[in-house]
């Protein structure tokens, strides 16, 4: 059984179909890349995957649990996590505080918060500190912890993202065009961080424009034009699919 399985997931917003009939899987730490011209799909589907909408037809299945149109914390709260395509930290707290924020977010929204209320046990903030600083470290953000996160540069921003998300333990990270902006270096640690989750054995969905990255870190990559999937498979076999090349070179005519 996959870890998550799309069944026929679909989505129209008046009249426009942004997600057709998909199908897909996912295993656990395996990294599934998602690609696609600009209004392809992408980030709908990542909607409709980790609860922020709902298909209008097609199921969505977590572990074989259909989640299909269930909330977005529902969701998390079932290990699937998301960043968004335009994140930003709360500027003017540090980085661990941040970190922290996201961890409380979640938790205060769990039933064991209510039962730990309940029974006047307040004794987490310990271990959420050792859980955020352990996370910062494997973000490359240790030596930051302290500064503002306004102050961090762009490519520190998107790992702070990715940590924030990291404190709800998702078994599935879905990371909307983390490296839009990036450069160089700053690419070579985000994908480095990717890659350390999928050898702790968690499983990345990442959407993508930058094709190098996509191509050098993915297992897997579904290629969608139109909501459709029109292409699926390892890297080398992608980039010389016929269908995806056309439907890139469609889209710069389109755009021209
Ligand atoms: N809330 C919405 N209301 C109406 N139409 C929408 C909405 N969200 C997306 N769409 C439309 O659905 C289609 C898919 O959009 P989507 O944002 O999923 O594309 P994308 O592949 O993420 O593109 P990009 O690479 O530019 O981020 C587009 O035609 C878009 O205009
Ligand atoms: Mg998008």
């Amino acid at each position: 059984m996959a870890l998550l399985e799309l069944r026929g997931v679909t989505k129209t917003f008046s009249g426009v179909v942004a997600v057709n009939a998909v199908d897909a899987t996912l295993e656990a730490g395996e990294i599934l890349g998602v690609i696609g011209p600009n209004g392809a799909g992408k980030t709908t589907l990542f909607n409709l995957i980790s609860g922020f909408d709902r298909p209008q037809s097609g199921h969505i299945l977590l572990g074989g649990h259909d989640i299909t149109g269930l909330p977005m914390v529902q969701v998390a709260r079932r290990g699937l996590v998301r960043t968004f395509q335009r994140s930003l930290p709360f500027e003017s707290m540090s980085v661990l505080e941040n970190v922290l924020v996201a961890g409380y977010a979640f938790e205060a929204s769990g039933p064991r918060h209510f039962a730990r209320r309940w029974l006047g046990i307040n004794n987490d903030e310990s271990t959420s500190r050792a859980q955020a600083h352990e996370l910062l470290e494997l973000a490359g953000l240790g030596a930051r912890a302290n500064s503002m996160a306004g102050a961090l540069p762009q490519g520190d921003r998107r790992r702070l993202e990715i940590a924030r998300a990291l404190m709800c333990r998702p078994r599935i990270l879905l990371v909307d065009e983390p490296a839009a902006g990036l450069y160089g270096q700053e690419v070579e640690m985000l994908t480095a961080l990717l890659k350390r989750l999928r050898a702790q054995g968690q499983a990345v969905v990442i959407i993508e424009h930058d094709l190098a990255m996509i191509m050098g870190m993915c297992d897997r990559i579904i290629v969608l034009d139109h909501g459709v999937k029109i292409a699926e498979g390892a890297p080398a076999e992608i980039q010389h699919n016929e269908a995806v090349i056309a439907a890139y070179i469609g889209r710069a005519k389109e755009n021209a």
